[in-house]
């Protein structure tokens, strides 16, 4: 029996697409357990390319199944367009392939006027969040007035549920935000609409995993966003508003924490951020424009740049220590290919003092200056390196350098975007 969690270890966008869709050969079942469509996952199959938002990145393999748990906040628009995307090009044909929680909150229209029109008050204090209402909606999930999946398949409850949302958001978006009311029956209608087309993949996943599970399943849980970003150890006001640390596991499918086996952390061989928020290894000369350009960091949900620097060792660290992470996949390796010399940064300084570990004030990490420790790059291409002893002599010593930093041993190292790009060190299931 084995399951295992996939977990960004940095500030997301690290690969987890890639890799849940690789590990995914050998699972069973592939699970989202929060956020929402702010998430993007790339998977590059046969050259293809395809970008998962909401459904889980074990999509793109038949006779596996999808399921969104309770800890996910799903916009069905999004969701029914992704659905028609994936059955256009012969993926998820039956309907028996997606499982959605009906514990699940909705996105609703009011959650993305309000999320975009405080980003648009905040100007330049704004966190830049993607403005998919994903902050708003989990707002509602903990003032106890957001609508789930079960409450939208109760007519009823539904209506009188958004009735009430519709008088309270109005005030709030016209009074506050300045911004244009909303209609009751455009939206009740439109979402009665969603419930006909998503009804046949509510149900409640809580059961059915812990039922599969029970019965030898191997299931994969897919981390969206990445553990800086965390509402609770990431850099707070500037993340996502879930955990998405391995304890959201447990929240956000309701399975216990011992049907966790193997929790495998995704990193970049250097670091990236999209949106606001300190980033102490932050390049903004041309050796960061070098690593946007090779590693073609372009947000895969909203088209923004990707801010770029060198790997940051205190802030990986971190994020093994807050999930218990069993082992690391280190993505884009390739990507390093040219320069003459990598940083690693493995402490910050800040005030006379030096911090070994990540802080917790916004100020040290607005203002902390890395330490560095300086490594030999390499010029030969790693793209197409399948196995350890293919890669240059400096590009294998950088790997083994982060794993003695990190504590952790890396269980593959992956050199291109395709699934075949790839250097397993370990086999997982
Ligand atoms: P996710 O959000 O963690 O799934 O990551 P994204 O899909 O947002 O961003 C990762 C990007 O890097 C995607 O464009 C991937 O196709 C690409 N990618 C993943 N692994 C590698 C790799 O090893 N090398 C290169 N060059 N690209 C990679
Ligand atoms: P994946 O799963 C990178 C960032 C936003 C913003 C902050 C809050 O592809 O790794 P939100 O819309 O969540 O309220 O925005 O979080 N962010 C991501 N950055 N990858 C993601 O997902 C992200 N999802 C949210 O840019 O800084
Ligand atoms: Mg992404």
């Amino acid at each position: 029996m084995s399951n295992v969690a996939v977990i960004g270890a940095q500030w997301g966008d690290e690969g987890k697409g890639k890799v849940v869709d690789l590990f995914a050969l050998d699972a069973d079942i592939v699970v989202r357990f929060q956020d929402g469509n702010n998430a993007g996952h790339t998977l590059v199959v046969k050259g293809e390319k395809t970008v998962l938002h909401l459904i889980p990145s074990g999509a793109l393999h038949s006779k596996k199944i999808c399921v969104i748990g309770n800890g996910v906040v799903v916009d069905p628009g999004i969701l029914l367009e992704e659905i028609s995307g994936l059955k256009k090009r012969g993926y998820l044909l039956k309907d028996s392939s997606l499982r959605l929680s009906e514990g699940a909150h909705l996105i609703m229209p009011y959650h993305k006027s309000i999320d975009q029109a405080r980003e648009r008050l905040r100007g330049k204090g704004r966190i830049g969040t993607t403005g998919r209402g994903i902050g708003p909606a989990y707002e509602d999930k903990v003032a106890r007035t957001g609508i789930r999946f079960i409450d939208l398949l109760e007519e009823d409850v539904f209506r009188e549920k958004l009735s009430y949302n519709i008088k309270e958001k109005n005030i709030y978006l016209k009074a506050i935000l300045k911004e244009k009311p909303l209609n009751f029956k455009e939206i009740y209608d439109t979402y009665c609409g969603y419930r006909k087309k998503l009804k046949a993949y509510i149900t409640d996943t809580a059961i059915f995993l812990n039922e599969k599970i029970k019965a030898g399943k191997k299931v994969l849980f897919e981390g969206a966003q990445g553990t800086l970003l965390d509402v609770d150890h990431g850099t707070y006001p500037f993340v996502t508003p879930s955990n998405t640390v391995i304890s959201g596991v447990c929240s956000g499918t309701g399975m216990g924490p011992q049907n966790i086996h193997h929790i495998i952390g995704i990193s970049k061989a250097y670091t990236t951020r999209v949106g606001s928020g300190p980033f102490p290894t932050e390049l903004k000369g041309p050796e960061g424009e070098k690593l946007k350009q090779d590693g073609d960091e372009f947000g895969a949900t909203t088209g923004r740049p990707r801010r770029c620097g060198w790997f940051d060792a205190v802030g990986a660290r971190h994020a093994v220590r807050i999930n218990g992470m069993t082992g690391i996949a280190l993505t884009k390796l390739d990507v390093l290919t040219g320069f003459e010399k990598i940083k690693i940064c493995t402490a910050y300084r800040f005030d006379g003092k030096t911090f070994h570990e990540f802080p917790s004030s916004l100020r040290v990490l607005e203002h902390a200056k890395p330490k560095w420790e300086e490594m030999e790059g390499w010029d030969t291409s790693l793209r197409r390196a399948r196995k350890f002893s293919d890669l240059p002599i400096n590009a294998r010593r950088y790997v083994r350098r982060l794993e003695e930093i990190l504590d952790t041993k890396m269980v593959l190292v992956s050199v291109g975007p395709g699934r075949e790009q790839t250097i397993m060190l370990k086999k997982i299931f």
